[in-house]
């Protein structure tokens, strides 16, 4: 049986990867940041089912920044891979906790680097880097070698954390890969990103608990999958034979109008009545432009997306509304 050890595993990525690699039988240790109501949302499911909680499933409170909160659990889970996901992952925030982001997200991956590299037996390790370290690319669409020009302070951190990815498999010898995720969406995406923000309020407005939908620029375009899909990739980059970089992406681009317009006609409603923009939820910077091509992770893995940006909306509009 292979373990495996994940950092954000309650977080949208954590909790699909969990389900996948149970289902591969795998021995799956995770550590989650403490909440001061103690509820674990994503994983309550699994975490109440006996035959799974404590014999296949264990889970840690532990945070990025405390070091020594890390290395306990993970030297006792021993992993076999270890499927690095933490991390302050909203770009907006990014701009307002500027240091909390680089201390978290880009040295948070150097402390889990440090910390797998000193393991007696040395673990697989896949990093969760983002299109965001491209910045706003001059050519599209973006792959592997697409140089790394972050426009944001996310993106900034993460580029770090992709890049001492790299220096610890060439230097240390460690198998370390970068997943370089773009956009991907699920019932289970937080609230504040923008995909789950419209399906939220798509419903709170049809049930009329909202009168409207303020959005910043919703001209805005991203090259948005589903988390299932890429979670599936970070397995398969990880079993690959070699440590290589991977892009996973539909290579397709939409709007945030289109996710508006989806989403009110999924639920019935013209969107012209509620939605409006306003100043506030602009950025200072926002990428443009940017579009994945997932061939590398296609040719090599043979991964390619199977959820839909259509069915993606209709299935985080259809968990919104009351069953
Ligand atoms: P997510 O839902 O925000 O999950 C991140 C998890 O990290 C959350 O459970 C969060 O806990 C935890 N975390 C934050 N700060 C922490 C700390 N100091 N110590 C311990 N845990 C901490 O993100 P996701 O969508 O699953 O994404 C997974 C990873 O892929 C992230 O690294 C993200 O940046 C990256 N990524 C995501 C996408 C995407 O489109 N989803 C694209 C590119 C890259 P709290 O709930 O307590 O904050
Ligand atoms: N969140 C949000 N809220 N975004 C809005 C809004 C709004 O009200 N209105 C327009 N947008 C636009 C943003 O400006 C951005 O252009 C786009 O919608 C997507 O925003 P988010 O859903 O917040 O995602 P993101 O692209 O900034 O970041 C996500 O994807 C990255 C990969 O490209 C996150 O998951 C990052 O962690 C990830 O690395």
């Amino acid at each position: 049986m292979k373990r495996a050890f994940i950092t954000g595993i309650e977080g949208q990525d954590g909790s699909y990867l969990t389900e996948l690699l149970l289902a591969k039988n795998y021995e799956v240790h995770g550590i989650y940041r403490r909440a001061s109501n103690g509820s674990l949302t994503n994983l309550r499911q699994l975490q109440s089912d006996p035959l799974v909680f404590q014999k296949t499933l264990f889970l840690s409170p532990a945070d990025l920044d405390d070091a020594e909160s890390i290395r306990i659990p993970l030297e006792q889970a021993a992993p076999d891979e270890i499927y690095h996901l933490a991390s302050q992952s909203h770009v907006g925030a990014s701009f307002e906790q500027v240091e909390e982001t680089c201390r978290v997200t880009g040295l948070g991956a150097l402390r889990l680097l440090e910390l797998a590299r000193k393991l007696p037996k040395s673990p697989r390790f896949f990093h969760a880097s983002s299109s965001e370290i491209f910045g706003s690319p001059e050519s599209s669409p973006q792959d592997e070698t697409t140089p790394v020009a972050p426009v944001t302070p996310y993106g900034c951190a993460k580029a770090f954390g992709t890049q001492m990815t790299r220096i610890y498999r060439k230097n240390f010898g460690l198998f370390a890969i970068n997943g370089i995720l773009f956009n991907h969406e699920s019932p289970r995406r937080g609230e504040n990103f923008v995909t789950r923000k419209i399906c939220r309020a798509v419903a709170a407005i049809k049930a009329g608990r909202q009168t409207e939908l303020v959005l910043g620029d919703t001209s805005a375009q991203r090259d948005w999958g589903h988390a299932r899909d890429y979670v599936r990739g970070m397995w398969l980059a990880l079993q690959h034979t070699a440590p290589e970089d991977f892009v996973f992406a539909t290579g397709k681009l939409h709007r945030v109008q289109d996710i508006v317009e989806l989403a009110f006609q999924a639920a019935g409603l013209d969107w012209q009545k509620y939605v409006r923009q306003e100043k506030q939820f602009f950025r200072p910077a926002d990428p443009r432009q940017v579009v994945g091509n997932p061939a590398k992770a296609k040719r090599v893995l043979g991964w390619q997306p199977e959820i839909t940006f259509e069915q993606t909306i209709a299935e985080m509009v259809q968990a919104e509304l009351p069953a």
